[in-house]
């Protein structure tokens, strides 16, 4: 049994004694603290804490490890919600070419995009997806996340599909990191029906959807319901085939347009709604009657200059909210929470105690592990941010670019 206790923490950061599911509104831009604090890890789990001065009883522990962070403060470990982290190739060569001025759509129309990234997929080994997925795996853990959502949608056959489902497999079996895994056969159209677009619909319902299942691959189904990808009506056919293997909806809706996306997933009881660059009032009251969790992803924003999702005005009227990175090759080749973070802060107009609760407690709560993710409570993973000597939790997004992460724990242990 390993055990370990960790004494004179600054500050422990996102306290519960009776964890939330979500947090929102007003509720956001509060994080519950514990100054001068300790906390206890039995085999991977918070098992205490508390106030050093309410420290007794545990130092009996036999083959305890103590260490002693005075200085330094807690915060549990991020939940990024949205990502496409298996990918064969990054696309620098199409930033070149967004700089010179084409828009993310050209780039897409001339066969960039994600059909670039589909071809060099189907060419890549199993092993060498595995292999470069792992090091961003290592590179996110080390800025602090620690649970993690990876969609697939860069395969566009059944074989690639399975194939990038499959690394994703591994990568839950392989590293201590939580992963869900979303099935994404619906990020667009490849080449081959590009004038069959049924044709493509049918594939993903009567080869994919069966395989994926036969195999267990998947935790959720995804769609790029947008102009130009997937329509409404397509979407609808996609998430009904999905709630037959029971797979529930985490879908990417109203990036370039406001396309009704967000009404669709709400009526299929999407988990999560994710992008929201173009929203109205509609999609916000809409929102507020459901369940579903809108997800922010700013440094998609950042890197395709689109719009920022309206969060403030989002937070304002009573939502919750989650933000994510959306780590991927084409429109976010980033997995960094803490410059998300900053641009949260920066762009969006976010308190920083409202940015931290988006990525934990929110950000477990987009992909249904709130029970065992996204705070410091009895009970939950010790999945922990250990950091630098920081006064105050907003240098972590003010200090935009340095890192104020010293370690991350992951099931009690450091990465
Ligand atoms: O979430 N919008 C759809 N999918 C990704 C981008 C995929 C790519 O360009 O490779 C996104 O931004
Ligand atoms: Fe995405």
């Amino acid at each position: 049994m390993s055990k370990t206790l960790i004494k004179n923490i600054k500050t422990l950061y996102l306290t519960e004694s009776e964890p939330l599911n979500k947090v929102a509104g007003k509720d956001m831009a509060t994080l519950p603290l514990i100054e001068n604090a300790y906390l206890a890890i039995e085999n991977g789990i918070i098992v205490d804490f508390g106030q050093m001065t309410d420290l007794h009883g545990i130092t009996d522990w036999n083959e305890l490890t103590v260490m002693d962070i005075e200085g330094q403060s807690i915060l549990p470990a991020w939940c990024d919600s949205h990502t496409h982290l298996v990918f064969a190739r990054t696309r620098e060569s199409e930033f070149r070419d967004r700089i010179k001025g084409l828009s993310y759509e050209e780039i897409a129309k001339k066969g960039g995009g994600i059909l670039n990234s589909a071809v060099r997929l189907n060419e890549a080994s199993e092993d060498e997806l595995y292999n470069s997925a792992l090091q961003r795996i290592h590179e996110i853990a080390q800025t602090g996340t620690g649970a993690v959502e990876i969609k697939s949608g860069y395969g566009l056959t059944v074989a690639g599909e399975l194939k990038m489902l499959r690394v994703i497999r591994r990568l839950k079996e392989s590293t201590p990191l939580t992963i869900k895994a979303t099935f994404l056969g619906a990020h667009a159209f490849p080449k081959e029906y590009r004038n069959n677009h049924d044709g493509y619909i049918k594939l993903i319902i009567n080869e994919m959807l069966p395989a994926v299942a036969a195999e267990n691959l998947a935790d959720y189904i995804d769609v790029f319901c947008e102009k130009g990808y997937f329509s409404l009506k397509q979407t609808d056919a996609l998430l009904n085939a999905g709630a037959q293997y029971g797979l529930k909806p985490k879908i990417h809706v109203n990036q370039f347009t406001n396309s009704g996306g967000v009404q669709k997933g709400i009526e299929h009881g999407a988990i999560t709604v994710d992008h929201l660059e173009e929203m109205g009032d509609a999609e916000i009251e809409a929102l507020l009657k459901s369940d579903t969790l809108p997800v922010s992803l700013p440094s998609c924003s950042f890197f395709l200059n689109l719009p920022y999702t309206p969060v403030r005005k989002m937070i304002d009227s009573g939502l919750a909210i989650a933000l994510a990175t959306d780590y991927n090759p084409g429109s976010t080749p980033s997995g960094n929470i803490p410059f998300l973070l900053s641009l949260a802060c920066i762009k969006q107009r976010l308190l920083p105690e409202e940015a931290i609760n988006a990525v934990t407690r929110n950000g477990a709560a987009a992909m249904e592990i709130q029970d065992t993710h996204g705070s410091i409570a009895v009970g939950k993973k010790a999945n922990l941010i250990i950091t630098k000597n920081i006064d105050d939790v907003a240098v972590l997004p003010y200090s935009f670019g340095s890192n104020n992460i010293d370690q991350t724990l992951i099931n009690g242990e450091v990465y």
